[in-house]
């Protein structure tokens, strides 16, 4: 057989190989820059659909955003058994905080956990932040009964947590990210109000457990709650299942 040919096939075989890899290095490069942006973008958009029993209809990451609970319902946060039920102290001693840190408590009710904190943080301060005026007025009397002097009651937006940038140690949320009308914003707030490498915990009921008798938009699975964080550009450090019934999720803003 003429080499020329069988040269000319082998270079054509080679070239088309060679090809194929620029093109998969394109659709990687693709894939992790700016073709993947509208892609991410559009996965961060709301959706809205038709309002199930608790939920305001708007969808974010797959999950329907629920009801908040309005200051009516305010004494069920203050319910005598919450200690057994929930371990609120087991629940904060587990933050590790040290006495000069500054703690966001952010959907705050009525200070049930700010007062707690306040407690922790001897040194530091707690800003408890909450949407609803009603709400933050019972905690002002809670403080002054109990003349706690280190919690600052902050009057937020449904989309902005109202807190200075690279203020805070720690955010916390106990039973209410949940119900975030702006989940996407306001975790843009807060990850801006944290100092590099503050962490963010949420205390969430076990939405896995059947048995934890809790409406269903306000439970979230530990997997959703690691999406919407991840999509906040948090790293996850642990979870926490020692709680009867909730998670504890932590997670950092990277230093
Ligand atoms: C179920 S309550 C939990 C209160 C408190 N964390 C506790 O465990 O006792 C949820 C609270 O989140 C508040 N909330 C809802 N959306 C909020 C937002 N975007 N910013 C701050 N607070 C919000 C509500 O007003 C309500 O007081």
């Amino acid at each position: 057989m003429n080499a020329k040919p069988m040269i000319m096939a082998a270079l054509g075989l080679t070239g088309r190989l060679r090809l194929g890899r620029w093109l998969m290095l394109g659709a990687l490069l693709c894939t992790l820059t700016a073709c993947h942006t509208p892609l991410l973008e559009a996965r961060l958009e709301y959706q809205f659909i038709s309002p199930s029993q608790d939920g305001i209809g708007k969808v974010y990451l797959g999950r329907e955003i629920a009801h908040t609970m309005g200051h009516e319902g305010a004494a069920w946060l203050d319910r005598p058994s919450r200690v057994l039920q929930e371990r609120p102290q087991a629940a904060i001693e587990s933050l590790a905080l040290q006495p000069t840190d500054v703690v966001a408590d952010i959907g705050a009710g009525t200070g049930y956990f700010a007062t707690r904190l306040a407690t922790l943080v001897p040194q530091g301060r707690v800003l408890a932040v909450d949407i609803q005026p009603e709400m933050l007025a019972m905690m002002q009397e809670r403080l002054a009964e109990q003349s706690i002097d280190n919690v600052e009651p902050v009057l937020g937006r449904g989309d902005d947590p109202n807190l200075p940038p690279g203020s805070i140690d720690l955010a916390l949320m106990v039973d209410a990210y949940h119900e975030f009308a702006y989940p996407r914003e306001m975790m843009q707030g807060i990850v801006a109000a944290l100092r590099p490498g503050g962490r963010v915990v949420l205390a969430e009921y076990r939405a896995e457990n059947p048995m934890v008798m809790i409406k269903r938009l306000h439970k979230m699975s530990e997997a959703q709650v690691k999406r919407e964080m991840a999509a906040a550009g948090l790293t996850w450090l642990k979870t926490d299942d020692s709680l009867p019934q909730q998670h504890l999720l932590f997670f950092q803003k990277p230093a």
